[in-house]
């Protein structure tokens, strides 16, 4: 039996994992799973495992009030290298280019133990946007000794950067496999659809939602206080509502706010569970963000994405036009959310439901390369 450590630390990674860590569980006979959580998050990650209803093997529980990079860094580096003392997995699997990520598949490399990279070959070529993701995936593909793409797209990255294509597989996005899971489940349950309806009762139906997220490190500062001017110039339409779930990040709060708090047609809330979420996409008009799973979400659920960052390791929904890029940038942020209010034209061009992410057998696709890896 092959032992595999699933590992993740932030909200994204656990949506993404979920899938992957219960398909192997299902494969009864070929592996032994244990699921490993550093921490990172700790109120956002716990929201994702209860919903799917996954208990971790090891939790490092490293979260603590706006620590540093270097603090993640070395509390992942040293508590994993702590969990390989009390059980020494055949491969770790780690996913995408969070500081966990990184700094796990390290400490895997440290003992000699094999790492899978789920998401990999995303790329922007900016080493500084997004920061200091761009780097954590690079340093990642680095330390993998196999890689699940999600796309042809990612896939090239990695030849063009000499990774041997034996070990580089399509496999699709499993944040495909966690949505239609969680879709499933929501629809399934009329008593879930109902406490969500009472939940967001101060939806009015005769206005038009717009659903915001961000976070990126690079938008602190200026871009933060640039996306929430949009924000405000945005609501003082009184055909629009703007929901916000804000990020737990201290540097985020603290703009949203100071700008946002009083904002008329503006509701700041917490950061909502999986399926909440998802229920506000689905309610949504149009969403503006910069977090990457949610660009990979709204094409499949047929919502245009106003993307506030400069550059974007997903060309593919860009490609497929339906999402664009507006920068931490106010005018251009508003010029993009008022031409999909406006101009019913653009807005049916950018609101198609495409899949460019998956079908939702990733997981699978995973599990298999892995069973058959020898
Ligand atoms: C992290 C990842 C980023 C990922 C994002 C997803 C790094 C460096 N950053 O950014 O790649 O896109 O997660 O959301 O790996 N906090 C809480 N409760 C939580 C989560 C965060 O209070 O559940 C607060 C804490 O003060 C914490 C701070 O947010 O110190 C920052 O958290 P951290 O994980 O370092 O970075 P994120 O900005 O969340
Ligand atoms: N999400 C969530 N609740 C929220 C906001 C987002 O469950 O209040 C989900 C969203 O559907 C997506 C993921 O969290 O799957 C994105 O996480 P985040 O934006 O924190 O990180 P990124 O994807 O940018 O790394």
């Amino acid at each position: 039996m092959k032992k595999v450590l699933v590992v993740f630390g932030t909200r994204p990674e656990a949506i993404k994992m979920v899938p992957v860590a219960k398909m192997l569980k299902s494969y009864t006979g070929d592996f032994e799973v244990k699921v490993c959580s550093t921490g990172q998050h700790r109120q956002m990650l716990d929201q994702v495992m209860e919903f799917f209803d996954l208990q971790a093997d090891f939790d490092l529980n490293i979260m603590a009030p706006d620590q540093t990079l270097a603090d993640v860094t070395c509390k992942v580096l040293k508590g994993m290298e702590e969990v390989f003392k009390q059980w020494k997995p055949d491969i770790v699997l780690v996913q995408g280019d969070t500081t966990t990520v990184m700094a796990a598949a390290l400490a895997a490399f440290y003992q000699k133990i094999e790492v899978g990279h789920v998401e990999a070959g995303l790329r922007t070529g900016n080493r500084y946007s997004p920061w200091p993701e761009e780097m954590n995936r690079m340093i990642a593909t680095q330390l993998a000794t196999i890689h699940f793409a999600p796309t042809e797209t990612s896939r090239n990255n990695l030849l063009r950067e000499a990774v041997d294509p034996g070990i580089v597989h399509v496999t699709g996005n499993t944040v495909i496999d966690a949505l239609f899971e969680a879709v499933k489940i929501m629809d399934s349950d009329p008593g879930m659809i109902k406490s969500m309806q009472e939940k967001f009762s101060f939806l009015d139906p005769a206005k038009k939602l717009v659903l915001v997220t961000g976070h990126r490190r690079e938008n602190f500062g200026d871009g933060f206080l640039q996306i929430c001017r949009a924000i405000k110039e945005i609501a003082s339409r009184d055909d629009v509502q703007v929901v916000y779930p804000m990020h737990m990040n201290p540097n985020v709060r603290k703009p949203v706010n100071e700008i946002l708090g009083d904002a008329g047609n503006v509701h700041l809330i917490e950061p909502q569970d999986y399926p909440s979420f998802l229920y506000l996409m689905r309610q949504s008009y149009l969403i503006l963000t910069d977090s990457g799973g949610v660009q990979e979400e709204a094409p499949s659920l047929g919502k245009p994405v106003v993307v506030m960052r400069d550059t974007t390791e997903r060309p593919e929904a860009v490609q497929a036009g339906t999402v664009v890029l507006a920068g931490a940038d106010k005018e251009n942020i508003c010029k993009y959310v008022l031409q999909l209010l406006d101009d019913q034209s653009f807005y049916q061009n950018m609101s198609r439901s495409i899949n460019p992410y998956g079908d939702g057998k990733a997981s699978w696709r995973i599990a298999e390369l892995l069973k058959n890896q020898g």
